[in-house]
Formats: C-alpha cells, structure tokens, sequence
C-alpha cells in the first residue's frame, strides 16, 4: 500500500481487508551524552514512525555497530534503554545485529500492525483542519548546545524527557478520533515534514509562530545561533514554498527548521471533532498544541 512510489513514515503491506503490516527502521549516532537515554530515545525514535502511520507495533530487532574499544557496561546500557522503552510500547525485542564500527549507532526495525481503513498518511490533510503538534521543538538546538558545551543541565534533561516519550498516546488518540493526515516530526524539522504533507495532501498549511511550543532553552540558543547543520539543509531544501511573516525574525524561523531526533506527531484534526479531541487529550495526560489550520493553495504560511 505504501512503498517506494509514495513515501511516508514507514512501509505498508496489505495482509486482508483490516489488516496490514507496518515496517520501519531507524538508526543513528548518539545525540546524548548517557548510554540508557541514547538507547531510549533511538528506540522511541524508531517506534515513532509505527504510531505516525496510526499503527500498533509488536516486534522490534535491534540495529548497532559499536566501537571496538567501548566498554561493555556502556554497550550494555544503550540495549538496556531500547529494551525497556520497547517494553513500555509493549514490544517485544526478539532479536538483532551487531557490526564494529568507530562510532556508535543504535537504532531498531520495528514491525507492527495497522487497519488499512484507518491508516494515517501525510496526504490525509484535508482543508479547514486544525493542525495539532504533540512535543515541542527545540531539541536540535538543545543537543547542539550540549555538544558545545553550552547547554543547561536542566535544559538538557528536559530535552531527553520529551525525546524519550513515545508517540504511542497520540497515535492511539489520532486513531481514536479516525484522523487521516499525520506525521511525526524529525530530521526536516518542522516545515521540512509539514512540506511534504502539504505536497502530498495538496493543501497550503497556514501556521501561527506564537502557537509553536518550544523547550525552555530553544529560544536562547537560537539567538546565539547555536544551530545544528541540519537546520541550514532544511531552510535550503524548503526554499520559497515558505512565507514568513517579518516579524517573526530569524532565529524563531529557523527553530521551525530545527531537525528534531525523535520528535512529535503533527496531526490533522477536522474542526468538528477539535474541542473532543483536546478534553481526550487532557484525560490520557497527552499534550497538544493547535499550531495552525490547513487551508485551499499550496506551500507554507508562518504568521507572527
Ligand atoms: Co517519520
Ligand atoms: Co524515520
């Protein structure tokens, strides 16, 4: 159902009328500084594209290539923070494979099941929804700073709490309230992944800057341009399909370019089902942000 022809989170296979198989996999360089929450946030990272199709995963490998000279308690504790954010998805890790490599990455292949009728796709958008986001941005700034040297301690916690949680709350939620257009944003940042969607619901997203939750730390370090070189990329490759208002001012427009690790879903909501969907939200201890509306035209709009 999805492949190579329409790229979405994941790959799609139809298996009868209600089901079909989700497959995903995901994997990279450590992006904190302790094993358990690399493991962690690597595995909630690469769950996330399951839920961000509106599926259930079930069944995870683990991917790693590992330096040679890495102490094995170090090791041991990057599987540890996979295992046990698996374990909290309710996923089982039944296998793996291991490589040498310099530096260390760390990721999963994730399977899981999805009702073909109730997929989520980028392409599901549909004019006059609302667009709701599910983490706030900032954690590419916020790593980047840590990199540096330069980031808070409390900062940087902040920043492993949100990348570690998973999307499993707001996919069920997206799922419950039969959304259609969704996506979980990661390294094209927000308007990288809000583009796609845009292009391939052919819709224009219309987005209220004063709306974007952001991290405690992310503004600060923005205006000391402390960026990551993925948000330069993402600004090239977005171009002109974005309009910002001027007012906003460049270190907030290049936060809505900041690549996110392990980032929210950005969900459309028809305007109906809206005010339900926050109240759900709210019981199921799930934040939510209406960060803008999805309207007739196409590329992106940023009001002040
Ligand atoms: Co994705
Ligand atoms: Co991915």
């Amino acid at each position: 159902m999805i492949g190579l022809d329409s790229p979405d989170d994941a790959a799609v296979w139809r298996l009868s009328e209600d089901k079909a198989i989700v497959v995903t996999t995901d994997f990279f360089t450590p992006v904190v500084d302790t094993a358990y929450e690399y493991g962690s946030i690597a595995a909630a990272n690469s769950l996330s594209d399951v839920y961000a199709m509106g599926g259930q995963p079930f069944l995870a490998l683990n991917i790693a290539a590992l330096p040679d000279n890495l102490p094995d308690e170090i090791s041991s504790e990057i599987l540890r923070g996979g295992a046990e954010k698996a374990r909290e998805a309710g996923v089982v890790i039944a296998g793996g494979h291991t490589v040498k490599d310099k530096e260390p990455k760390y990721g999963l292949v994730v399977i899981g099941f999805v009702d073909p009728r109730k997929m989520i796709s980028k392409g599901g958008l549909k004019i006059g929804d609302a667009l709701v986001l599910t983490k706030p941005l900032g954690g590419g700034v916020t790593t980047t700073a840590l990199k540096q040297e330069k980031a808070s301690e409390s900062d940087v916690k902040e920043a492993i709490e949100w990348m570690s949680r998973l999307n499993k709350t707001a996919g069920q939620l997206a799922v419950e309230f039969n959304l259609r257009g969704g996506t979980d944003i990661t390294g094209f940042g927000f308007l990288g992944h809000g583009l796609e969607m845009a292009e391939a619901s052919g819709v224009m997203l219309s987005i209220e800057n004063s709306k974007i939750p952001l991290l405690s730390g992310a503004r600060g370090y923005a205006e000391k341009g402390i960026f990551p070189g993925g948000a330069f990329d993402n600004k090239t490759h977005v171009g002109g399909s974005a309009k910002f208002d001027e007012k906003i001012g460049e270190p907030a427009e290049m936060l809505l370019f900041d690549p996110q690790t392990s980032g929210g879903l950005l969900l459309g909501v028809p305007h109906e089902k809206l005010e339900a969907f926050q109240k759900r939200a709210q019981e199921l201890n799930q934040p939510v942000w209406v960060v803008g509306e999805v309207c007739a035209g196409q590329g992106i709009e940023v009001h002040a």
